[in-house]
C-alpha cells in the first residue's frame, strides 16, 4: 500500500500557493493539534461517492458540486448552511425531475477555506496612501480586512477551520437525514423572495408535479427510504498542505490513506504541476479527487495527470473540472475530450463554468456575467455531444442568498447594482434565484443530451 508523504519531502517540491507562516513553532503545535482530532468523514463514505461517481463517469448519473468560492468562519451560521444546502436540493431536484437523471450532491463546504491567489500581496489606497499587504489567502490562512496585523498567516487557523468545518457538516449531516431534505419537503424549499420570482413559480409547479407523484406512490404502497433522505457529501479544493496532510490518515478496513477532511478533494488549476506536491500528495489517496483544468492544458498534460493520479484507470477516482471561459471552451475542450477518451481513461467530465469568465466591472467588483456561465455550460454539453461523451456535472459558486455578485439573468441584474449586497471574500457567486435559474437551463440542456 502506498505509504503517506511525510509533510517536508512534499514541501521539498516546492509547493505552490503555501501561506509563508512566520512561526515555525505555531505550526508544528497546530499540525500536532490536528493530527489527534477525529475524522471529520469516514473512508467508507468516500468510497460511497467514489461509486456514484463512477456512475457519472459511465454516464448514468450527473454531479452537482455547489457552494461558496471561499467559506469563511462567520459564515458558519445555522441560516447561512440551511441557505446553501436549500437551493442545492432545489438545484438538485429541478436536475433529477426535469432532466430525469440521478444527482450526485456535493458541497464545496465544509473545508473551503483556502484559497490560492494570482498576486501575493494586495495594494489599496487607504486615507490616500498606497498601502500593501499579504493577499488574503482564505480564513485557513489570514484575515480578510485590510490591516498588517490581519494579513500574516496564523496556524491556529487550520484548527479552527477544522472546527467550522465540523459544525457545518453536523448541521448538513442533520438536515438531509433528520427529514430537511425529505422530498415531500419540495415546496417549503421554496421560500421568500424566490418563491414570488418568475423562476420560483415555474419551481413551484414542477413541486407540485412532484407532490401528485409523490401522494400516487404512497397510495399504491411505494415509499421508499430515498423519498426521505439525500446522500450529501463535501468537498474542497486540497491546497495548505499542512491541513491536509494532518488530516490523511490509515483506514483501518483498507489499511489505505484517505484523506478524511472532506469527502471529495481536488487540486486547482494553480497548483496542477504533475511533480508537485499537491498531486504528489493527492496521488497516495483513495478519497475520490477531481483537477481543474484551465484553458492552456494540453490533452498530454491530462493524461500524464490521469496517469499519476489514477495509475489503476479506476471509474470514479478522477474528475476533470474543465474551467476555459465561455469564449474558450468550444474550440479548447474537443481535442481534450478527445485524446483523454481515445486513451481510454476512466474519467468524470464536470464543468466549472465560473472561474474562466471573472472580470472586474468598472465599480471595481469582481463579477461574471450569468450569460457567460450559461453559455460555457451550453459549449461543455455542445462538445460532449459532438463526441459521444458525457457532459457529466457541473461545478458552480453560489450563495443561498439574495446576494448581488454576478449580472444578468431573469433579474437582469446590473453592474450597478453590484454594491448593494456583494459579500463574496472572493469570488462572485450566483445568488439563489440565479442558481436556480441555472438547474433550469441545464436541466433542458440534459434532456436534450
Ligand atoms: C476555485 O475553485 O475557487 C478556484 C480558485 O478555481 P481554479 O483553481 O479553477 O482557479
Ligand atoms: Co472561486
Amino acid at each position: 500500500m502506498s505509504a503517506i508523504p511525510d509533510l517536508e519531502s512534499l514541501h521539498a517540491r516546492g509547493a505552490a500557493q503555501q501561506p509563508s507562516y512566520p512561526d515555525r513553532a505555531a505550526v508544528d503545535a497546530a499540525v500536532t493539534k490536528l493530527r489527534t482530532m477525529p475524522p471529520l468523514v469516514f473512508a467508507g463514505e468516500c468510497d460511497d461517492l467514489t461509486d456514484k461517481i463512477a456512475a457519472v463517469t459511465r454516464g448514468e448519473a450527473f454531479l452537482l458540486q455547489g457552494g461558496d468560492c471561499a467559506e469563511t468562519f462567520a459564515g458558519v451560521t445555522a441560516d447561512n448552511v440551511r441557505n446553501k444546502l436549500r437551493v442545492l436540493l432545489q438545484m438538485a431536484v429541478v436536475l433529477t425531475y426535469a432532466g430525469s437523471v440521478p444527482v450526485v450532491k456535493v458541497g464545496r463546504l465544509a473545508g473551503q477555506y483556502a484559497k490560492p491567489r494570482s498576486s501575493d500581496n494586495e495594494t489599496r489606497t487607504v486615507d490616500g496612501q498606497s498601502v500593501t499587504l499579504p493577499a488574503y489567502r482564505g480564513d485557513a490562512v489570514n484575515g480578510f480586512e485590510f490591516t498588517p496585523e490581519s494579513r500574516v498567516p496564523d496556524p491556529q487557523r487550520l484548527v479552527d477551520v477544522y472546527n467550522a468545518s465540523a459544525a457545518t457538516l453536523n448541521l448538513v449531516r442533520a438536515f438531509v437525514t433528520g427529514g430537511y431534505a425529505d422530498l415531500r419537503q419540495v415546496h417549503t424549499w421554496n421560500t421568500d423572495f424566490v418563491r414570488s420570482s418568475p423562476i420560483g413559480q415555474r419551481y413551484e409547479s414542477m413541486a407540485a408535479d412532484i407532490e401528485r407523484a409523490l401522494t400516487f406512490m404512497k397510495a399504491i404502497g411505494a415509499d421508499p427510504d430515498e423519498f426521505h433522505r439525500v446522500d450529501f457529501h463535501s468537498s474542497h479544493e486540497a491546497l495548505v498542505l499542512e491541513y491536509e496532510h494532518a488530516m490523511t490518515r490509515i483506514d483501518s478496513r483498507t489499511d489505505a490513506p484517505y484523506d478524511v477532511s472532506g469527502h471529495f478533494v481536488w487540486i486547482g488549476e494553480r497548483t496542477r504541476q504533475l511533480d508537485g506536491a499537491h498531486v504528489e500528495l493527492l496521488s497516495k489517496i483513495r478519497n475520490p479527487i477531481g483537477v481543474k483544468l484551465g484553458p492552456t492544458t494540453s490533452a498530454d498534460d491530462a493524461i500524464a495527470l490521469a496517469a499519476k493520479l489514477n495509475p489503476d484507470n479506476i471509474p470514479g477516482r478522477l474528475t476533470f473540472i474543465t474551467r476555459f471561459g465561455a469564449g474558450k471552451i468550444r474550440e479548447g475542450l474537443p481535442d481534450l475530450v478527445e485524446k483523454v477518451t481515445a486513451a481510454g481513461l476512466q474519467v468524470a467530465w464536470v464543468c466549472d463554468p465560473m472561474h474562466g469568465n471573472t472580470f472586474e466591472a468598472s465599480s471595481g467588483y469582481k463579477t461574471r456575467k450569468f450569460e457567460d456561465v450559461i453559455d460555457e455550460l451550453q459549449g461543455f454539453f455542445d462538445v460532449h455531444r459532438a463526441l459521444g461523451t458525457w457532459p457529466g456535472g457541473i461545478h458552480i459558486e453560489l450563495t443561498g442568498d439574495d446576494v448581488t455578485e454576478c449580472v444578468g439573468g431573469g433579474e437582469e441584474l446590473a453592474e450597478i447594482d453590484l454594491g448593494n449586497r456583494y459579500e463574496s471574500v472572493c469570488d462572485p457567486r450566483l445568488n439563489r434565484v440565479q442558481s436556480l435559474e441555472t438547474a433550469f437551463l441545464v436541466a433542458e440542456m440534459l434532456r436534450k443530451a
